[in-house]
């Protein structure tokens, strides 16, 4: 994919539904009884994996663009698969279906890509086991064999890394334990709050699970406490759109003066927004309207203008905000070459087991395009730079692709950007958009 310097992003765009909540949404409604009817399902192929493996374990669906009808079999009523179950590109898949899969009375095999065969499981098996699981792995990765069980046992467990994966990971396996599973959430480093997602929460709640979150605001902890026993009956669902495709094009916005974009149906739950309160920092420009909750979570349109920000002072990210801004790092980066004098992110060693290594592909390109970045072991610091043009390695990373992209419209000369259809797996409409917004008449 070729891109050119752009002058400004203008438009009013709708985007394809949240990842994260699409996955929940379709394990969900598979986990009820009753049909759900769940709109503006993401388009992705990480979203197609998870239907696919549903459809494997024994449960009708059917799809008419973007909704799609999901016929429940109940908390325990999936079939084994007669084949391993693809997970493709989606550790989202491959984890959250690891805790139904546990409390099932069949074994499966859970797999995937190179790269998610690559990333690590153990975070999963770990706490599986303790609630009784049993499963073989390769050294820690998939290929996932869970041997299933309905006699899982609740458990206490305190997560040694925050992630919304692992979390959400035990509560779907609790839902078939006996007894209160308890997931305990906290902060690294004592700055705040080390919030991961919480749609998986939000929407067994909304479901009528019994299900509980407690927030203590001394020790920066936050305690998820979800019963078994509980059946659910289906409730439609409507799927806002994704805020960390809106991080991109808000980050081309706000450094483009001129620009003037509204994204409308924005999902705007709070373990996702930290990514505009950082931009607020820098600009006035973020407004919120039409605010509302459906289906249990926050939406809204964000109306954004351009504003030929510069800040003359460097930017430190707080670590405990690491988790909840963990998709919108690789874009962060590209705006640490525009906004502050420097920017530097630390605690964020996650980077390195995403789709791709994300530290070592944001600092690679960044340096092919001219830019002062430095490397840590858990992140990177990036100086202001005026980016040129240059052959970018996506690594098969649809975030790197897609931050990368938007370094674009602001670098001199063309870019391009190989391995470009791995944006594919959250959005694949993303070059289409961004070319309805961009003009690309050349900047002075
Ligand atoms: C996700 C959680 C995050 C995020 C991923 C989606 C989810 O991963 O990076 O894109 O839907 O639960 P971790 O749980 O590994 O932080």
């Amino acid at each position: 994919m070729k891109i050119q310097p752009a002058k400004s992003v203008n438009g009013t765009i709708n985007l394809p539904g949240d990842k994260s909540i699409s996955h929940r949404a379709v394990i969900l409604a598979a986990m009820v009884t009753g049909e759900t009817r769940i709109e503006n399902f993401a388009t992705g192929a990480d979203c197609a994996s998870t239907l696919r493996c549903l459809e494997n374990l024994g449960v009708e669906i059917r799809r008419a663009n973007t909704t799609v009808f999901i016929k429940g079999v109940g908390k325990t009523g999936f079939q084994k698969s007669s084949k391993d179950l693809d997970c493709g590109n989606s550790g989202t898949t491959l984890r959250l279906l690891a805790g139904v899969l546990a409390g099932q009375n069949f074994d499966s095999i859970l797999t995937g890509d190179d790269s998610l065969k690559k990333r690590p499981m153990r975070r999963v098996i770990e706490p599986l086991t303790q609630m009784g699981a049993q499963i073989e792995s390769s050294n820690g990765c998939a290929p996932l064999k869970i041997y299933g069980k309905n006699s899982l046992r609740a458990i206490f467990y305190e997560m040694p890394i925050p992630s919304a994966q692992v979390k959400s990971c035990v509560l779907l396996a609790g839902l078939n334990a006996s007894g209160k599973t308890v997931v305990v959430e906290k902060s690294k480093n004592g700055f705040g709050f080390a919030n991961t997602r919480d749609h998986t929460e939000r929407m067994l709640g909304w479901l009528g699970a019994k299900i509980e979150t407690e927030s203590d605001a001394k020790n920066f902890t936050r305690t998820i406490s979800i019963e078994s026993g509980v059946e659910f009956s289906a409730r439609d669902i409507k799927i806002p759109g994704d805020i960390s495709s809106a991080a991109f094009f808000l980050a081309a916005a706000a450094c483009l003066s001129g620009s003037y974009l509204t994204i409308k149906n924005v999902g705007l739950n709070f373990t996702r927004t930290d990514f505009l309160d950082v931009l607020r920092e820098f600009t006035s420009a973020i407004e919120i309207k039409n605010e509302r909750e459906v289906c249990g979570e926050t939406v809204g349109d964000i109306k954004t203008r351009g504003a030929a920000v510069s800040n003359d002072f460097g930017f430190t990210l707080n670590p405990d905000l690491v988790p909840s801004m963990i998709d919108e790092l690789p874009i962060l980066a590209i705006l640490g070459t525009q906004i502050w004098t420097s920017l530097e992110v630390r605690g964020a060693q996650e980077l390195r087991v995403k789709e791709a290594d994300r530290i070592k592909a944001i600092v690679e390109n960044l340096k092919k395009m001219n830019a002062c970045v430095e490397e840590f072991a858990d992140g990177f610091r990036v100086e202001k730079s005026d980016l040129k043009g240059a052959k970018i390695n996506s690594f098969g990373d649809h975030r790197i692709a897609m931050a990368f992209s938007v370094a674009a419209l602001f670098a001199t000369g063309e870019t391009e950007i190989i391995d470009a259809d791995c944006v594919n797996v959250s959005f694949p409409e993303f070059f289409q958009t961004l070319n309805l917004i961009t003009k690309t008449e050349k900047r002075p």
